[in-house]
């Protein structure tokens, strides 16, 4: 009886999954379908149940990139709606799928408890690799340092760094080293990193510019000039010459702390060394002068940077155009508006309404007007949208 109660849930179980997924199809999806398919649908969803059965109707699998998306989503929602419970159950049940039984899923499991906040059943999984018969590997140790990280539980990082390659007898390798002096930067204790940087040394493991850049951020970030120059002449010797990612980290570490001006002389320093900078570096410098209310530096940058050989990217479009127009000057926010769509790279809502509330009132309905209908030409769907635009625009 209770296994043909099961059987009778089993197939109801497939009966309904198949129609969450495809509501009007008769021929079964392809794995990639079922995971588009699920994707598109947690995204709209917040009902923690019917999340689940979303879920389970696709199969998910940590071994598509899609898939693992999924996982992702549907464990944020459930965590924003605090329905611990289901997350755990879910991910529990998972664990006795025999094709789920392996390094990769139990992994991906734990970060995903950190995700959720939920570090024990994230500690409670990496203890449970024996029980499933999975060896621990130096990735589920780095899961699980990272899975503390997304947590935001710092003081763990430490301890399980400090006890567990020797409890468990696992090596420690660059990406475990990387992780927790990500973990050391983000709390405010990057001076804990030179100890870190010194048992790296003793061990071979040879630290990356990754390692460095992230203890640079974690300095400035506490404002710590000194040894910022310290790390800079360290890389030097440890054959890791600064290169472009290193600028970029101190540039995007000056703009946030306000020293914008600062920022843009670390570039007229690397262009007069001959090197080049990218669209990250200007991307950088045009937000950072925005912010700070320098609009004619940040637009100055924007012109000067294809000359470079680096083209703006969406971000830098949408960003100078958001600010031109929160500082009142629509007729530059219409130029850069324009060339953005022409890329096909419509700025937010709140963007272009500015816009268009600009330009009204400075009588330039026509522009306001010609920027629309090219919005709605090239977006036929978001027509609607723009319509209540438009009919709002003065006769
Ligand atoms: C399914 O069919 C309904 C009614 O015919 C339609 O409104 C809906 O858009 C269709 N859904 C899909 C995913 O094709
Ligand atoms: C619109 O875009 C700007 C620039 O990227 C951004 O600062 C702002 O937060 C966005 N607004 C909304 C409501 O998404």
């Amino acid at each position: 009886m209770a296994y043909f109660s099961r059987f009778r849930s089993l197939s109801l179980r497939h009966f309904s999954s198949s129609s969450i997924l495809s509501p009007n199809s008769t021929s079964p999806l392809t794995s990639k379908q079922k995971s588009r398919a699920a994707l598109a649908l947690l995204k709209s969803e917040s009902n923690p149940d019917r999340i689940l059965d979303i879920c389970r109707s696709a199969s998910l699998t940590p071994e598509s990139h899609l898939d693992r998306m999924a996982f992702s989503v549907a464990v944020s929602k459930l965590s924003r709606s605090q329905s611990f419970t289901a997350i755990s159950s879910f991910l529990d049940d998972l664990k006795s799928r025999p094709d789920l039984r392996n390094d990769r899923f139990l992994s991906h499991a734990v970060v995903l408890y950190g995700q959720a906040g939920m570090l024990d059943h994230a500690l409670r999984t990496f203890r449970e690799f024996d029980d499933l018969g999975v060896p621990r590997s130096t990735k589920s140790l780095n899961a699980l340092l990272f899975a503390c990280i997304l947590a935001k539980k710092h003081d763990e990082v430490n301890r399980i760094f400090r006890e567990y390659p020797r409890i468990y007898g696992i090596s420690p390798n660059i990406e475990t080293y990387n992780t927790v002096i990500k973990s050391f930067c983000e709390s405010g204790q990057s001076k804990s990193v030179f100890a870190v940087l010194d048992e790296m040394g003793r061990k071979g493991c040879k630290p990356t510019a990754t390692s460095y850049n992230t203890l640079l951020a974690g300095l400035y970030r506490e404002e710590r000039y000194d040894d910022v120059g310290n790390v800079l002449k360290m890389m030097k010797e440890n054959d890791c010459n600064p290169g472009i990612s290193t600028y970029n980290v101190r540039i995007q570490s000056l703009c946030k702390l306000k020293k914008t001006g600062e920022a843009k002389a670390l570039l007229d320093g690397l262009l007069s060394r001959g090197m080049m900078p990218n669209t990250e570096t200007y991307y950088h410098l045009i937000y950072g002068f925005c912010k700070e209310g320098e609009l004619e530096e940040a637009k100055r940058l924007f012109g000067a940077m294809s000359r470079k050989g680096c083209f703006p990217d969406s971000n830098c479009y949408f960003t100078l155009s958001y600010y031109l127009c929160e500082g009142g000057d629509f007729d530059a926010a219409l130029r850069v508006c324009k060339q953005s769509i022409g890329k096909d790279w419509v700025p937010n809502f709140t963007t272009m309404k500015m816009l268009m509330n600009g330009l009204v009132g400075k009588s330039k309905v026509d522009e306001a007007r010609e920027i629309l209908g090219q919005i709605k030409e090239k977006f036929p769907s978001k027509a609607d949208m723009w319509k209540e635009v438009e009919e709002s625009l003065p006769q």
